[in-house]
C-alpha cells in the first residue's frame, strides 16, 4: 500500500488535452465495488463548514485584517483602446495618506497574458485595462489618488464586436491581427461534404449567444503581506498553488518563499481559475510600502476586468436521411475573446455527443476592445449545447421524429474524437429517468398549440462534460493518539463542498466519527499539491487521493497491532478504530492504545490519486428537462420546472450535490433568458457594470427543481469511483429552456438571452401574436 511510482497519465482540464507524468500510488487502492454498502459515503450529510458560515464566522479573503493594512485600488483605462503617452503621479503621491503608486514606468515588465501583454502595459487594449495602482491608509484615500493621477492617452480607433473585428480595414489590437493564432481552428473526421450528398434533407441554421459575466458573490480580493523576504498572500482562487507559482515568478522569488491560502470562497466559476494582476500588484504594493496591502475589486471591476464568457455565432449544418441517421455535420462559429488570448471555440460537444461519421469544424477567436474572456462553467459546452441542442430539435421536426427519440437513435457508445470506449456512459437511463419526471408525452404536438395567450411547453437538452480528473492530487492524513484525523490536500473549495466529502472519505475509510475528522485545503504552506479546481475535476482527483491515504493509515495500524498482539497482519481486523483478531475478538487494541505503546503522537500518510485507466474516454453526461409558460401578450418566459438527470459515477453526498444541480440550473435560466453585457457601440462603453443593469435570476424566477443521479461508480477511473458535476449541472439548461420555449409559441428563439422583445419580435413575423 505505501509509497507511490511514477507513470504516464491525462485528463482534461476543460477542453486542454493534459498529459502528465504523475506520482501515483504503487499499489491501487481496492475500489468500492458499486454494490459494497457505504457508511458515509453517497448520504446527506450537512457540510461540515456550514455553521462557520451561516454564523459568518468563516473567514473569506475579504475578511482578513492585518495590523498596519494599508488598501489599493487600480485605475482603469476610461477608453477602449488607447495608448499612454505620458503618466503623471506626483499629485497623487503628494495627497495625505498616499503610501505608493505603481505604472509601467516604474514596475519590471511582467509578462502576463500568455505573454502578448504585461503586468501595467502602456498599449491599453480596453475600457478597464489596468493604468496604475495605488497603496493609502483606506480604500477611500486610495480611490481619491487615482483621480489625482494624470494621464496623457492617445486615443486608437477601436473595435468592440467580433464580426467587425475580423474585417481585414479594422482596428488591430495586435500587429497580427485580430484572429487568435491567425486562423481557424478546424476539426474534421471523414468527409462532411460528401456526407451532405448522400442525406435525404439538408438543414442549416445560426444560433447566436451574448457575453456573460461571472458576476460571483464574493469580489475578487488580495491581501499581501511580506515577513522579510517571504511572502504571505491570501487570495480568493481557484487555484492556490498557479497563484503561487505565477507570484514566485513575477517578483522573481522562489516558490518556497510564497504562501498562498484560500479557505472559503463565494464562487469563481472560472473567473478566479487563472492568476489575478490585482494579487501581483498587492504584493509588489506591499514589499514597497512594508506594509501589508489589501485589494478587492469592485463591482463594476468585476463586470469589466476579470473575465467573461465569450459570445458566439454559430452556423451548423446537417446531413440527415428520413429513418433520422445523421450523415454529416458542419460547425462553423466565431465568438469575440476580448482583449487577450483566451477560447471562443464551442464546438465540443457538436464533435462527439451524436454519432456522425462526418464532421466539419471552423471556430474563430477573435480580439476586440472588450474585457478578457475567461473560462466560465463548462466554457464552450453552454454556447455549443444551445445552438446544437436546439438544431437537433429542428432536425427532429423536419423528419417527423420525436426529439427524443431522435437523440436515441444517434446514441454513441464511444467517443468519436479519440475513437476510445467510454468508462462508463449513462445517458439512456438519464434520457429515461428525465422524460418520466418531466412527462415528456405532456408536450404540445404540434409545437405552439396550447391554446390562450399563455402557452406552456417543454423541451430539453442533452450534455456531455470530461470531469473524470486525474493526477497529480496528494493528501496527508495525520491521525492523531485520540483517534482524530487531520486531512490535508492543496485543492480549494469554492463552495462546492469539498472539505465536506474529504472528510467523508476519510471518516468511511477509518470509520471514524466526521465530527473528529478536520479538514485543512487551500494552503499552499502546508498541503501537499493538488490541481487547479476547474473542470469539475476536483472531487475525482482529490477524493481517491484521499482513499488513498487513509487506506495507508489503516495498513500502519494493522500492522503496529500486529506486533503488539503479536499476530500476523493476516489475522486481523480493523473495525471502528479497533483492530482485533479475527479467530479470537477478545484479542484486540485501539487507535490510542497502539500509538501510545508506539510511543507515536501520530501517525501520517500521504495518498496520491492514482492513473486514469489506458484506452478509455472519462466523460459525464446528463440531460435536462424543461416546462416554461411563454406569456405571448407580453413575451415573457417563465421557467415553471426543471428536471436534471446525470452520469456523475458515483455520488459522494447528496446535499452537495443538490445544491450543485440547483446552481447550475438558476445559472442557466440566468444565462437564457436575461443576463448578458451589453457594449454601445460608438463609444466602447459597457452598460451593464452592476448587478441592476447585468440582469440575474431572483428567488421571483426560480423553477421547481428535480434532480436525479442515474450512476454507480466508475470503478474503471478511481477507487471512489466519482465524476465531477459543477459544470454538467450548468450545460444544458439554456438548450432545454429554448426547446421548451419553441415547444410552447411554435416559433425558434435562436439568439440567447430570450428576452420578452426578441419572443414578441418573433411571434410578430410568423404572424402568432394573440
Ligand atoms: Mo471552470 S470554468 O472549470 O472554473
Amino acid at each position: 500500500m505505501a509509497g507511490q511510482k511514477i507513470v504516464k497519465s491525462n485528463f482534461f482540464l476543460e477542453d486542454n488535452f493534459l498529459e502528465t507524468l504523475a506520482e501515483v500510488p504503487a499499489k491501487e487502492v481496492a475500489a468500492w465495488q458499486p454494490d459494497k454498502k457505504l457508511e458515509i459515503i453517497g448520504t446527506p450529510v450537512s457540510r461540515i463548514d456550514g455553521y462557520d458560515k451561516v454564523s459568518g464566522t468563516a473567514q473569506y479573503t475579504f475578511d482578513v485584517i492585518l495590523p498596519n493594512m494599508a488598501f489599493a485600488k487600480t485605475l482603469r483605462c476610461p477608453h477602449p483602446h488607447a495608448q499612454i503617452k505620458s503618466i503623471d503621479t506626483s499629485a497623487a503621491l503628494n495627497h495625505p495618506g498616499v503610501l505608493a503608486i505603481i505604472s509601467h514606468k516604474n514596475t519590471p515588465a511582467i509578462p502576463w497574458y500568455f505573454n502578448t501583454s504585461y503586468l501595467f502595459d502602456p498599449h491599453l487594449r480596453y475600457l478597464g485595462d489596468e493604468v496604475a495602482c495605488a497603496a493609502a491608509e483606506s480604500e477611500e484615500i486610495a480611490a481619491e489618488a487615482l483621480k489625482l493621477i494624470n494621464v496623457e492617452y492617445e486615443t486608437l480607433p477601436f473595435v468592440p464586436d467580433a464580426k467587425k473585428a475580423m474585417e481585414a480595414n479594422a482596428p488591430k489590437l495586435y500587429e497580427q491581427g485580430n484572429i487568435q493564432g491567425g486562423k481557424p481552428s478546424v476539426y474534421q473526421r471523414g468527409d462532411a461534404e460528401k456526407g451532405f450528398k448522400e442525406a435525404g434533407e439538408v438543414v442549416e441554421d445560426t444560433f447566436t449567444t451574448q457575453v456573460a459575466v461571472h458576476n460571483t458573490t464574493e469580489v475578487h480580493c488580495s491581501v499581501a503581506n511580506w515577513d522579510g523576504d517571504r511572502l504571505t498572500v491570501w487570495d480568493s482562487t481557484q487555484a492556490v498553488f498557479s497563484v503561487r507559482d505565477a507570484l514566485a515568478q513575477s517578483l522573481n522569488i522562489p516558490a518556497s518563499k510564497v504562501r498562498v491560502i484560500k479557505k472559503y470562497m463565494g464562487g469563481g466559476f472560472g473567473s478566479k481559475l487563472a492568476p489575478g494582476k490585482y494579487t501581483v500588484m498587492a504584493a509588489i504594493l506591499a514589499r514597497q510600502i512594508g506594509r501589508p496591502v489589501k485589494i478587492a475589486l469592485d463591482r463594476k471591476e468585476m463586470n469589466l476586468a476579470v473575465g467573461n464568457r465569450p459570445d458566439s455565432v454559430q452556423t451548423l449544418k446537417a446531413g440527415v436521411k428520413k429513418d433520422g441517421t445523421l450523415t454529416a455535420l458542419s460547425h462553423r462559429s466565431y465568438g469575440t475573446v476580448g482583449s487577450h488570448p483566451s477560447g471562443a471555440g464551442c464546438s465540443w460537444p457538436f464533435r462527439t455527443i451524436y454519432q456522425c461519421d462526418n464532421v466539419y469544424v471552423e471556430e474563430y477567436s477573435v480580439f476586440t476592445n472588450a474585457g478578457p474572456g475567461r473560462p466560465m462553467r463548462a466554457p464552450g459546452h453552454v454556447q455549443g449545447t444551445f445552438a446544437l441542442e436546439s438544431f437537433i430539435d429542428e432536425l427532429a421536426e423536419k423528419i417527423g421524429m420525436d426529439p427524443l427519440e431522435f437523440r436515441l437513435k444517434n446514441y454513441t457508445e464511444k467517443d468519436q474524437v479519440f475513437n476510445l470506449p467510454y468508462t462508463s456512459k449513462r445517458l439512456r437511463e438519464a434520457y429515461k429517468k428525465g422524460a418520466e419526471a418531466i412527462g415528456w408525452q405532456r408536450r404540445s404536438q404540434p409545437a405552439g398549440s396550447d391554446p390562450g395567450p399563455v402557452k406552456r411547453g417543454i423541451g430539453m437538452a442533452t450534455q456531455i462534460w470530461w470531469g473524470g480528473g486525474g493526477p497529480p492530487a496528494y493528501a496527508t492524513i495525520r491521525l492523531n493518539r485520540d483517534s482524530s484525523v487531520h486531512v490535508l490536500t492543496g485543492t480549494q473549495d469554492l463552495g462546492t463542498g469539498t472539505y465536506t466529502y474529504i472528510a467523508q472519505v476519510a471518516a468511511e475509510v477509518l470509520e471514524i466519527p466526521l465530527e473528529k475528522i478536520t479538514v485543512t485545503l487551500g494552503d499552499t504552506g502546508l498541503c501537499p499539491y493538488c490541481p487547479s479546481s476547474g473542470g469539475s475535476v476536483t472531487a475525482p482527483s482529490v477524493a481517491p487521493a484521499v482513499h488513498h491515504a487513509a487506506e495507508q493509515i489503516k495498513a500502519k495500524l494493522i500492522s503496529g497491532a500486529a506486533a503488539l498482539l503479536e499476530l500476523p497482519e493476516d489475522q486481523l481486523l480493523y473495525e471502528k478504530g479497533v483492530v482485533s483478531s479475527i479467530k479470537d475478538p477478545t484479542k484486540k487494541i485501539a487507535i490510542t492504545d497502539i500509538l501510545s505503546k508506539m510511543q507515536e503522537q501520530e501517525l501520517i500518510a500521504t495518498g496520491a490519486r492514482n492513473a486514469n485507466p489506458k484506452g478509455y474516454a472519462i466523460n459525464t453526461f446528463g440531460a435536462q428537462f424543461a416546462e416554461v409558460t411563454v406569456d405571448t401578450e407580453t413575451g415573457k418566459v417563465k421557467v415553471l420546472k426543471v428536471v436534471a438527470a446525470n452520469d456523475i459515477g458515483r455520488l459522494l453526498n447528496w446535499k452537495t450535490a443538490e445544491n450543485q444541480f440547483h446552481g447550475g440550473i438558476i445559472q442557466g435560466i440566468g444565462f437564457a433568458l436575461m443576463e448578458q453585457r451589453i457594449i454601445d457601440q460608438a463609444t466602447g462603453k459597457v452598460l451593464t457594470t452592476n448587478m441592476h443593469d447585468y440582469k440575474m435570476p431572483t428567488v421571483m424566477d426560480m423553477p421547481e427543481i428535480e434532480a436525479y443521479v442515474v450512476s454507480e461508480a466508475d470503478t474503471l477511473i478511481s477507487s471512489v469511483g466519482a465524476k465531477g458535476l459543477g459544470e454538467p449541472a450548468h450545460i444544458p439548461t439554456a438548450g432545454a429552456i429554448a426547446n421548451a420555449v419553441y415547444n410552447a409559441i411554435g416559433v425558434r428563439i435562436k439568439s440567447l438571452p430570450i428576452t420578452p422583445d426578441k419572443v414578441l419580435t418573433a411571434l410578430h413575423q410568423a404572424r402568432r401574436l394573440p
